[in-house]
C-alpha cells in the first residue's frame, strides 16, 4: 500500500484528504458514515463569537453541477462551541482544525486566543473568504493589507499553526496569498465558494434569499485548480487546494499542481461516505501507477514544466 501520511505545516497527518468547512459539520454528525481515522483531519463548521442566526431561506440550491448556498455563517457562537461541541469530541483518532470566522479584524484574535486554550483543537482555518455575510463585501479576502492585519492578529493570539481560506473571488488570488503569508499564515486553504446566483425566471423570483450566493462543487475545479496552481507558484507555505473534489484523480491533480492536502466539500452531499473510502481509492491509484507515497506527486506539475523550459 502507497504512503500516504503528509506533513502539513508541523501537523502529522495520516492522509491529505481533509473535510471541507461547513460541509460535514463538526464531523461528530458524520461520525457513524466517517470515522475520524479515515481523514488527514477535520475541519469543522465556521464559528464566530457570538451566535448567528444565518441568512434567510432558502439558502441552498442544488444546480446542474454544484450547490449555490448562502447559510451566512449560522452557528451558534464560540461559548456553544468549547463547551458542548469540543467537550463532545473523544475520538483519540481525530485530528480537528476549527474555522473561524470574524465580523472585525479583532473578534478572529479573540477567536484564536480563545481557542488556543484548547487541546482538542489541532490547528485553526481563518475564514477570510465567506461570500454569504454582508453580501460578499467584507475586505479580508480582498484587500492585501486588510488580510495581512487578520493573519498577524491570528498570529499573535495563538501558538497553533493557522491556514487562511482565501477567496476566488478576486483579480489576483496571489496578492493576498502572499499578504496573509507576510502576516504569519503557516499554509493557505484555496479556495471558498465562488459567487454565483440563480433565477426562476417565470415566478421572476431569486433561487436564494440573499439573491447572490456561494458556488462549489463540481464546476468549480477548473477555478479552484487555478487558483491553486498560482497561489503555489507565489508562497513557500503549504496550500490545501479545495473546490469540486469529489474522488482520487480529482486529489491527486490538485496535489500534483503543488498542493500538500485537499479538502472535500460539495461532494459529501451527494455522497455523505464518500470520505470513508476516498483514502484507500488514492493508496490504489498509487499503487496502480508504481508510487510509493502521496508527497511524491506533490509538485509534479511545476517539476515538469522547469524540467522542459530548462531542456529548451
Ligand atoms: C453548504 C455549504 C456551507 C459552507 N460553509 C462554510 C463555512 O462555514 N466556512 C467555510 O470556510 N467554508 C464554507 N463552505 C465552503 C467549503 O468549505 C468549500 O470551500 C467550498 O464549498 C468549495 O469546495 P467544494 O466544491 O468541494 O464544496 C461551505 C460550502 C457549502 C456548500
Amino acid at each position: 500500500m502507497s504512503d500516504l501520511s503528509t506533513r502539513l505545516a508541523g501537523l502529522a497527518l495520516r492522509n491529505p484528504i481533509l473535510s471541507a468547512s461547513g460541509t460535514f459539520g463538526h464531523g461528530l454528525e458524520m461520525a457513524q458514515l466517517v470515522p475520524a481515522r479515515a481523514l488527514g483531519a477535520w475541519v469543522s463548521k465556521t464559528v464566530t463569537l457570538t451566535p448567528r442566526p444565518g441568512n434567510p431561506m432558502p439558502r441552498i440550491q442544488e444546480t446542474e453541477a454544484g450547490f449555490l448556498n448562502s447559510i451566512g455563517l449560522e452557528n451558534r457562537g464560540l461559548d456553544a462551541y468549547i463547551n458542548e461541541t469540543l467537550a463532545s469530541v473523544c475520538d483519540p483518532d481525530a485530528v480537528l482544525i476549527a474555522n473561524i470566522g470574524g465580523h472585525t479584524e479583532e473578534e478572529f484574535a479573540i477567536a484564536a486566543a480563545r481557542l488556543d486554550d484548547c487541546p482538542k483543537v489541532q490547528a485553526l482555518e481563518v475564514n477570510l473568504s465567506c461570500p454569504n455575510v454582508d453580501g460578499g463585501r467584507l475586505p479580508y479576502s480582498t484587500e492585501p493589507a486588510t488580510a495581512e492585519r487578520v493573519m498577524a492578529g491570528v498570529r499573535a493570539a495563538t501558538t497553533k499553526p493557522v491556514f487562511a481560506k482565501l477567496s476566488g473571488n478576486v483579480t489576483r488570488i496571489e496578492d493576498i496569498a502572499l499578504a496573509a503569508e507576510a502576516g504569519g499564515a503557516d499554509g493557505l486553504t484555496v479556495i471558498n465558494t465562488l459567487l454565483g446566483m440563480g433565477v426562476d425566471w417565470r415566478r421572476g423570483e431569486p433561487q436564494l434569499a440573499t439573491v447572490v450566493g456561494g458556488y462549489s462543487g463540481v464546476a468549480i475545479k477548473p477555478i479552484a485548480m487555478r487558483c491553486a496552481w498560482q497561489v503555489c507558484q507565489a508562497v513557500k507555505i503549504p496550500v490545501i487546494g479545495c473546490g469540486g473534489i469529489r474522488n482520487a484523480e480529482d486529489v491527486l491533480e490538485f496535489l500534483a499542481v503543488g498542493c500538500t492536502a485537499v479538502q472535500v466539500g460539495t461532494a459529501s452531499f451527494s455522497d455523505p461516505a464518500c470520505l470513508a473510502t476516498l483514502a484507500q481509492e488514492l493508496s490504489a491509484c498509487l499503487d496502480e501507477e508504481g508510487i510509493a507515497t502521496s508527497a511524491e506527486v506533490s509538485g509534479r506539475l511545476a517539476r515538469n514544466l522547469q524540467c522542459e523550459a530548462g531542456n529548451l
